[in-house]
């Protein structure tokens, strides 16, 4: 017999659901197998499928698509099953696997850049969305913590610092020291310090970084107390997005370990010296000396430099070393700017040479953040600190949104909530924050896009405002109702889906939403399907209303829906951390 193709693998949700609900493109492979025409086949499938309680009778349409639409009665039965279950229907992996992911990595005592805002959300969205299918996620910060921008500090230190201010607020005083040096050295803004040659200055600044590494006690002691002040830095912009880092490890807690990575891989002979230096050959073992080369299948990489510096890649292949004998993970994922993609390939290629194949290896690549200019985006003078500028605007210019919404509804004769000083405040942090977060998710990660703080506070469309709103909407349901959600999530009534409340069939999809995202490290698949949710009752809302529907079970039944939509409005906001208010 000849072999059968995937036919369920050909039945797939219909693209317009006019067409039904899912379609099927199996009888064209059949037909050709059997030698007929696939309309006939579609036909001739149809006229035998058994009578059923799952599907309406199918119809053919064009050469021999079959489509298929779900029994209301099946639908219920399925959204009720959804209702019932705290996970929402998510069911944790059959065989759980564990994950690294390397997330956020700035470069402390250096502004923070926009792409380590990125990393930070985009990685800390994969750690909670693959938590949340029962895997287990360690989410590591390899910090950039070791260096030219240290020795930036170490001239400003010696030579410029004010010692008041650096006791009275260190952190204040290494930004100033930072930016001051750099200032001197007449870098722009965003020049390279290591490319900085024939600079009087950086040459000072690069010899005390030389220092540093070599091991000097006073740049070492320096740099013991510069480190707290630098991490200082950071927390309040970590507490500010709701994100904790379960792991940081910073380059400078590799440092001891790189002379061993490079003797063990001499000793392996999968390193060699080439003109001072200790190069890992390519795959066809030719040593690197064109970028045309750089870019072979497996490319080469220098591990130490002629000058006896060790490399970004000997730091991370220790990094790789000591996270599988760590943790053991059956995955390391990379969440880093499309730029470094050469340097994870290069890393990915060596790590398995070197033994460590039995892991799977991803960079999670993202582009660039763009300004209103279109150019990348860039902070300008304190990083850190003008982050905390850019999130105190995006809450600002929320607050302003949410009083002129409410404004509105209550010049249409709407019950508004008024809020207290305080509660107003953390709704415009929420909105703020969120759409901050949002923004950067809701969109296939690896497109460039445009920081437009007007555009993501927006309080329609698709923004963290926007399902916000349609969250509250749905918990003022239930507290004009004074219904408590607790019955319609332990024993939810009977649910009755008529034509208006088709839509809760949506609802059925968040599993698949979130199993897709976790596949293919792309949380914006969960933002397009809470899209399609959150706008669906706006329809449902006005034809059919809810605390005065006709009968005492539609009543029942459409709570049930209006409640399943704030939870899955709720539950992917929070696996893309972001929060939600329960009145606004
Ligand atoms: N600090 C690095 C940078 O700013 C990012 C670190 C990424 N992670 C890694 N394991 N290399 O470029």
């Amino acid at each position: 017999a000849a072999k059968l193709p995937d036919l369920i693998g050909m039945v797939k949700p219909a693209a317009n659901a006019d067409h039904g609900d899912y379609q099927a493109n199996f009888a064209m492979p059949l037909a050709k197998q059997l030698g007929k025409k696939p309309h006939d086949v579609a036909a001739e499938f149809i006229a035998k499928l058994p009578a059923n309680d799952v599907v309406e009778p199918p119809t053919v349409a064009g050469p021999g698509f079959i489509n298929f639409r779900l029994k209301p009665g099946f639908l219920a039965k399925a959204v009720h099953e959804v209702a019932a279950d705290q996970n929402l229907g998510i069911v944790p992996a059959a065989k759980p696997r564990t994950f690294v992911i390397d997330l956020s990595g700035p470069n402390v005592a250096k502004p923070l850049h926009v792409g380590h805002l990125r990393s930070t959300i985009i990685g800390d969205a994969l750690v909670r969305i693959l938590r949340s299918l029962g895997h287990t996620v360690i989410g590591d910060n390899h910090l950039g913590d070791w260096g030219t921008q240290f020795g930036i500090l170490l001239y400003g230190y010696k030579h410029h610092r004010n010692d008041a201010a650096f006791a009275a607020d260190p952190v204040r005083e290494l930004l100033r020291l930072y930016i001051h040096v750099r200032q001197l050295a007449q870098m722009a803004e965003g020049d390279d310090e290591d490319g900085a040659v024939g600079n009087s200055v950086m040459t000072a600044c690069r010899e005390e970084t030389s220092k540093l590494h070599a091991g000097d006690p006073e740049n070492t002691a320096l740099w013991k107390t510069f480190m707290p002040a630098c991490l200082e830095m950071l927390a309040p912009i970590y507490q500010r997005l709701n994100i904790k880092i379960d792991s940081t490890l910073g380059e400078s807690f590799y440092n001891p370990m790189l002379p061993g990575v490079v003797d063990d891989m001499l000793a392996k002979q999968i390193a060699f010296e080439s003109a001072g230096a200790i190069v890992i050959p390519n795959a066809k073992g030719v040593v690197p000396k064109t970028p045309e080369e750089q870019k072979k299948e497996e490319p080469p990489a220098i591990i130490r430099k002629r000058d006896g510096a060790f490399t970004y890649t000997t730091t991370d292949l220790a990094t790789v070393k000591h996270r599988m004998e760590t943790w053991k993970p059956d995955a390391m994922l990379y969440v880093v700017g499309a730029p470094q993609a050469l340097h994870f390939k290069t890393l990915f290629a060596q790590a398995r040479r070197w033994g460590y194949e039995n892991v799977e290896y991803q960079h999670v690549q993202f582009g660039s953040m763009l300004g209103p200019d279109r150019k990348i985006f860039s902070t300008r003078k304190g990083g850190a600190l003008e982050l905390m500028d850019l999130l105190d605007d995006a809450a600002r210019i929320s607050l302003e949104k949410y009083e002129a919404n409410v404004a509105e509804r209550k010049a249409h004769g709407h019950k508004v909530f008024e809020p207290t000083a305080e509660e107003k405040a953390n709704i415009a942090e929420v909105i703020g924050v969120g759409a901050v977060k949002y923004a950067d998710l809701c969109q296939s990660r690896t497109t460039d896009y445009v920081f437009d703080l007007d555009k993501m506070t927006a309080t329609v469309g698709n923004t963290a405002a926007y399902m916000q709103y349609a969250y509250a909407r749905c918990r003022s349901i239930f507290r004009e109702g004074g219904e408590d959600e607790t019955r319609f999530r332990t024993s939810p009534p009977a649910v009755i889906l008529n034509e208006p409340e088709r839509f809760a069939d949506l609802i059925r999809h968040h599993v698949e939403a979130v199993e897709a995202a976790a596949a293919e490290s792309y949380p914006h698949v969960i933002t397009g399907h809470l899209w399609d949710v959150a706008k669906a009752p706006g329809v449902f809302y006005e034809s059919c209303p809810v605390l005065k529907a006709d009968s005492a079970e539609v009543k029942e039944s459409r709570l049930v829906l209006v409640d399943l939509v704030g939870r899955v409005i709720q539950r992917a906001l929070s696996l893309l951390g972001i929060k939600t208010v329960e009145r606004m």
